[in-house]
C-alpha cells in the first residue's frame, strides 16, 4: 500500500447503505484544493440506498454488491478497488460488518464515522439508547476500522449537549450536523 501523504490526492471509496448525507459532504470536501482525498468509487450493499444518487449527479463511478455471500462480495470489491487504484476507504452508514482479512488489506487506511461518544453506544440505535440512559452528551466519532465493530482506534470526536426536548429524531439531525463537520475534519487530521 502506497503512504497516504503526497501532493497528488489519494484516491477513495465511500461505503454507503442508506441517505448518503455523509456522501454527499465527503464530495464535496473532497473539492476544495486542500482536501487531501478525491472520491472516485461509490460502493452500496444495497440499490435501494438513496445516496446512490450522489453517484450520477457528481460523476462518480458507483457499484452495488449482494452481500448474500460476504466472502464473494469483498473478494469482488478488493478486485475493483484495485483496479480503480482505491487507496483509502471512508464508510459513511455502511450497514455491513467487513471480515478481519478484507480490512488487513487495508490496514489504517479504512475509517468509519458513528453517531455516538465511543466507546459508549456501539452498534445500532445509538440515540434512543443515549436518551433512555439519560445521557447528558451526544456526539459522534470518526475512528479506524478493525474487526470489531466500532472499537477501533479514535481519530475525533464531537459532542452536544442533550436537551430534554430531545427525542431520537431531533438528536439524530442535531449529530448529523456535527458528523458533516467533523468527517472533513478527521480526514485533514490524519493525512496532515
Ligand atoms: C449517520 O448518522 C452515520 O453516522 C451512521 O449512519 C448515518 C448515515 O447517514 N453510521 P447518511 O447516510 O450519511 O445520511
Amino acid at each position: 500500500m502506497e503512504k497516504l501523504t503526497g501532493l497528488k490526492k489519494t484516491k477513495t471509496a465511500v461505503f454507503i447503505s442508506g441517505t448518503g448525507s455523509n456522501l454527499k459532504n465527503l464530495i464535496k470536501f473532497s473539492k476544495i484544493k486542500e482536501a487531501p482525498i478525491s472520491i472516485d468509487l461509490i460502493i452500496s450493499n444495497t440499490s435501494l440506498a438513496k445516496g446512490l444518487r450522489f453517484a450520477d449527479s457528481f460523476k462518480i463511478k458507483k457499484k452495488v454488491f449482494d452481500f448474500g455471500n460476504l466472502k464473494i462480495a469483498e473478494k469482488k470489491i478488493y478486485s475493483l478497488l484495485k483496479k480503480e487504484r482505491i487507496n483509502f476507504i471512508c464508510l459513511a452508514g455502511f450497514m455491513k460488518v467487513l471480515s478481519e482479512e478484507f480490512i488487513k488489506k487495508f490496514d489504517g487506511k479504512i475509517i468509519n464515522i458513528h453517531p455516538s461518544l465511543l466507546p459508549r453506544h456501539k452498534g445500532l440505535n445509538t440515540h434512543s439508547r443515549a436518551i433512555k440512559k439519560k445521557d447528558r452528551f451526544a456526539g459522534c466519532t470518526v475512528h479506524y476500522v478493525t474487526a470489531t465493530l466500532d472499537s477501533g482506534k479514535k481519530i475525533l470526536q464531537s459532542k452536544i449537549k442533550i436537551s430534554v426536548k430531545d427525542n431520537p429524531d431531533t438528536l439524530a439531525k442535531k449529530v448529523l450536523k456535527l458528523e458533516h463537520k467533523l468527517y472533513p475534519a478527521a480526514i485533514m487530521k490524519i493525512f496532515s
